[in-house]
């Protein structure tokens, strides 16, 4: 057998493992600010000449530039004397040396991790404010001495954190340490801020403290020229110690760098509040805040969560899919024939109408695609050749692999719980829930449904057509997450929280002619016109007429949404 292509399958594994370079650059979480960014929030920390600011993570020393300027604007003939950083990569001190004009001060600037710092290092009694974009390293990525220093902030209890919480949010808790009464502080933080349950829990957490805390979205991507796609917000908080903010946490979207800038240099006139965050954070995004249509619509009797209906669990955990998962070439190079593996739905486009069927994933291995399972019930079937195939994967990577520790066979990744259907779990468009008639499992890359064992085959079509309404697609809009890039993601808990309607009376016919035509729409890409005819079907044709504007209503706010993801 020719092993060449089996080869690079595992060999990718290990470089994606170790290649020093990519850990280094996901672990560093290093993204430098655009001076544009960088310059608005110097302007609106700064307010005196003699103010003392320090720049915890000052990297490419773009904030320590907008600084300087702020100083001089003011009046201020020694700026340097104004500003501190600290930053923990020797990177950041080449570029300090690099600065020309009024030249940082190099006592003012610690090499170290700002984390283990505090007042006394700088040799300052406290700052007027503390402004900067720290590294955005999750929980997941950091490495061990970033969990030992974030572990032993926690265990002083000065903060309420999750353990589970990125980098970024201890950089920010810990800087107020920093600050003094009536302090101000300004941070270009990542989508996580509104978008995880810890940046919310950081945000309510901090706002009986300052006198104001406001988040502002911003729609534009400001590290697109970085490699990434992360959305940011902007983060502002006046006032240290003289809490309560009067509006809780204040949420504000600006569309572009420009409108931040209008927004921020209108803070004093006291001309506009954002709205207070509560719940979701898409409440307080959408143009249209309200979202008075979709309230009303909630109250109807029909509307049930989907978790009520269905339980949603993460596709089969391989511990290395780029391995277990293989395609047609693949098997060919093997010597181990079709029927001696398992289709599997590894990526959702797969399964591209409202029914999966077996010959979706059989055009999948017509092109190639990856979606063919080697598992152990292989090597049942074909012992020689898939042994073979196990035996291309590293040893030391098998002893590595926290998933295969967890797996009494390392090489048996399927569970057998073939699902009734499935749901993305990241999504550019809008989620479909896709009822599986090609009885195949999945990899964690889509979400597995399992409905009550009672449930009839009309109900579960009832439930796969309501997903697609207008109504349900903005509800999924609000339960789920994005974090740039246009993608929307959903947790299994998210899922769940999204709202249905019900129906009760649809007749059988009605319902397999529609569930036909929307299958066939959706294979289309007329994705507009299946949405139209799930409105029709769930809610019925009386009922649209006679609530024509609460539907236009429910439209513009999910053009919105999905707007604001791009
Ligand atoms: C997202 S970059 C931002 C750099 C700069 N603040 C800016 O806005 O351009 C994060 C910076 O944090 C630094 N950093 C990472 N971990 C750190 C730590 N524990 N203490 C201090 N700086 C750290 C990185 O070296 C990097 O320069």
């Amino acid at each position: 057998m020719d092993t060449s292509r089996v080869e690079q399958s595992s060999l990718k594994i290990c470089l994606k493992q170790r290649d020093p370079q990519t850990r280094k650059r996901n672990e560093g979480g290093v993204f430098y600010t655009p001076d544009s960014i960088s310059d608005i929030l110097s302007q609106w920390t700064v307010r005196a000449k003699l103010d003392l600011v320090l720049e915890p993570s000052f990297g490419g020393c773009g904030f320590i530039q907008s600084l300087r300027k702020r100083f001089t604007r003011l009046g201020s003939a020694q700026p340097a004397e104004s500003i501190f950083g600290c930053d923990i990569d020797a990177r950041a001190f080449t570029h300090l040396a690099r600065v020309s004009e009024n030249k940082p001060i190099p006592a003012h600037f610690i090499k170290g991790d700002f984390l283990q710092l505090s007042l006394r290092d700088f040799g300052v009694r406290e700052f007027d404010a503390v402004v900067g974009n720290p590294p955005y390293v999750s929980y997941h990525n950091m490495f061990g001495e970033q969990r030992k220093a974030t572990a032993q902030l926690r265990s002083l209890g000065e903060f309420q954190l999750r353990k589970t919480s990125s980098l970024w949010a201890y950089f920010v808790l810990h800087s107020f340490k920093f600050l003094k009464v009536g302090g101000r502080t300004a941070w270009v933080l990542p989508g996580s801020l509104l978008n995880s349950d810890y940046g919310k829990e950081l945000l309510h957490g901090i706002s009986p403290q300052f006198q104001r805390v406001v988040v502002i979205s911003l729609a534009q991507r400001l590290f697109i020229s970085e490699g990434t796609e992360e959305s940011s917000e902007i983060l502002l908080c006046e006032g240290w110690r003289r809490g309560p903010a009067k509006h809780g946490v204040e949420v504000r979207s600006a569309a572009t760098v420009k409108q931040c800038k209008t927004l921020v240099s209108s803070w004093h006139s006291n001309k506009w509040r954002g709205a207070s965050l509560n719940g979701r954070a898409m409440f307080t995004l959408l143009p249209h805040r309200s979202l008075s249509e979709y309230y009303e619509l909630l109250k109807h009797g029909a509307i049930t969560r989907l978790g009520n209906i269905v339980k949603v669990l993460i596709g089969i955990v391989t511990g290395a899919n780029a391995f277990f998962v293989v395609d047609r070439q693949i098997l060919k190079q093997m010597d181990i024939r079709f029927d001696q593996v398992s289709l599997i739905l590894s990526k959702f486009r797969f399964a591209p109408g409202l029914i999966l069927k077996t010959s979706d994933l059989l055009d999948a291995y017509e092109n190639e695609e990856r979606c063919l399972l080697v598992n152990r019930s292989s090597l049942e079937r074909a012992a020689s050749v898939v042994k073979k195939y196990f035996e291309t994967f590293p040893k030391a990577l098998i002893e590595e692999n926290a998933t295969f520790a967890k797996r009494s066979i390392w090489h048996c990744p399927d569970d057998g719980k073939i699902p009734d259907g499935f749901f993305p779990y990241m999504n550019h468009i809008g989620p479909r829930l896709v009822l599986n008639s090609a009885a195949v499992n999945s990899t964690n890359t889509v979400h597995r449904l399992y409905f009550k064992p009672s449930t009839t085959i009309s109900e579960k079509k009832i439930a796969a057509i309501s997903m697609l309404t207008t109504f349900s697609q903005l509800s999924a809009e609000i339960e789920g997450r994005t974090y740039g890039a246009g993608v929307l993601k959903h947790e299994p808990s998210e899922a769940m929280n999204i709202r249905l309607m019900i129906p009760a009376n649809i007749p059988i016919r009605e319902l397999n002619q529609a569930a036909k035509a929307i299958d066939r729409l959706l294979r289309m890409r007329k994705l507009d016109e299946a949405r139209h005819k799930a409105d029709t079907l769930i809610f019925g044709a009386e009922f649209l007429a006679e609530n024509q504007k609460l539907f236009v209503g429910l439209s513009r706010d999910l053009r919105a949404a999905r707007k604001r993801r791009y």
